[in-house]
């Protein structure tokens, strides 16, 4: 029985120390040590035993269990542990790596060019002002000294809505809202949408953007106009650029002028870029109509001020020598990625 006692140790040894799960050592300890099994067996026998063996093999017997159950408690111990280390090792996170980006959007090419416009014009005291692009008849025309019969309502195909109600053509009843809500002085600027019932061609949409701006105060003359614009232009389009004014008419403004800036690709000798012309056409501008004032119950005789309206897509054109519309509303991914 000794010899047996031995060779079972033996045998748990060998297979404790090969089990490689909690659960392989939990079936060892059972069929070594459990109520059926090896050891047990034995000890059954015991009774075939002389008196003077038996204690010793009964010590014996004692010793091989508690081996076993040390050697199960220590292997289960070992293994718990192994699979905790595992398992941090898998779980492991290298905070290093570099991350997985998704890919930013940018700036539409508009977007760029009119903060850049907003800029200038905050940087001179301006402040940015918003319309609505559902507009009265009364705003868009009749304020701005456009009658219903006046041949500039022609160059400026409405969408109407109702009779009197219409998309806005132009960002000048802006003006309008700016004046009879806040008395003078008035610095404003006004970007947004406008529309005609243009058909599309490169240079032509029935939506597209324009920048209105306003000042009013007691003596504004021609030559702030002249020295915001000479500015704001030679902020816009570099220092040297050369500025000329030339006579024009709007109803609303009096007396009007449009800007034009020298071509900056031939310096004025005429090429591609400007037609021929040498020069190219920035903005409308004048000084605020007094019938306009006196619209928004301003008083003319105390007050003056001047106006501008400048087209964001040609401006944006030209930035960019971009020389079709339409490549800013198709939304050609190939196109806007060069904006980066
Ligand atoms: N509203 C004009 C247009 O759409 C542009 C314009 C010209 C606006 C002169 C003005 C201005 O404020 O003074 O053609």
């Amino acid at each position: 029985m000794k010899e047996k006692l031995e060779e079972i140790r033996e045998r748990a040894r060998q297979e404790l120390a090969a089990a490689a799960a909690v659960e392989n050592v939990e079936a060892l300890r059972i069929k070594y040590a459990g109520k059926k099994g090896e050891l047990t067996q034995i000890l059954k026998q015991m009774g075939k035993l002389s008196p003077d063996e038996r204690p010793v093999v009964g010590q014996l017997a004692n010793e091989v269990r508690s081996f076993i159950e040390t050697a199960v408690e220590t292997k289960k111990a070992e293994l718990a542990e192994a699979m905790l280390e595992k398992q941090l090792e898998d779980e492991k996170l290298d905070v290093t790596l570099p991350a997985d980006m998704s890919p930013l959007g940018h700036k539409h090419p508009l977007s760029i060019v009119l903060d850049e416009i907003k800029e200038i014009f905050v940087g001179m005291g301006f402040e940015i002002v918003d319309g609505p692009e559902v507009e009265y008849d009364y705003y868009n025309f009749e304020a701005l000294n456009i009658p219903k019969d006046h041949p500039a309502r022609d160059t400026q195909d409405t969408f109407y809505i109702t009779d009197n109600i219409l998309l806005r053509t132009q960002t000048s009843p802006v003006q309008v809202r700016v004046m009879e809500k806040q008395k003078p002085p008035i610095r404003i600027i006004s970007p947004g949408r406008v529309f005609r019932s243009d058909a599309v061609d490169a240079t032509h949409s029935p939506l597209f953007h324009q920048i209105e701006g306003l000042v009013v105060d007691k003596d504004i003359t021609f030559a702030d106009l002249k020295g915001t614009l000479e500015t704001f232009i030679k902020r816009l389009y570099g220092e040297d650029s050369v500025v000329r004014f030339r006579p024009h008419h709007f109803p609303f403004t009096e007396p009007s002028a449009e800007v034009d800036v020298q071509c900056f690709s031939c310096k004025g000798k005429g090429c591609r870029v400007c037609k021929n012309e040498g020069w190219i056409e920035i903005l409308g501008c004048g000084m605020v109509h007094p019938k306009v004032l006196e619209n928004c119950g301003i008083d003319p005789e105390v007050y003056s001020g001047f106006a501008l309206g400048l087209g964001l897509e040609r401006v944006a054109m030209r930035r960019y020598g971009v020389d079709d519309m339409r490549l800013f509303y198709e939304n050609d991914t190939r196109f806007l990625s060069q904006f980066e």
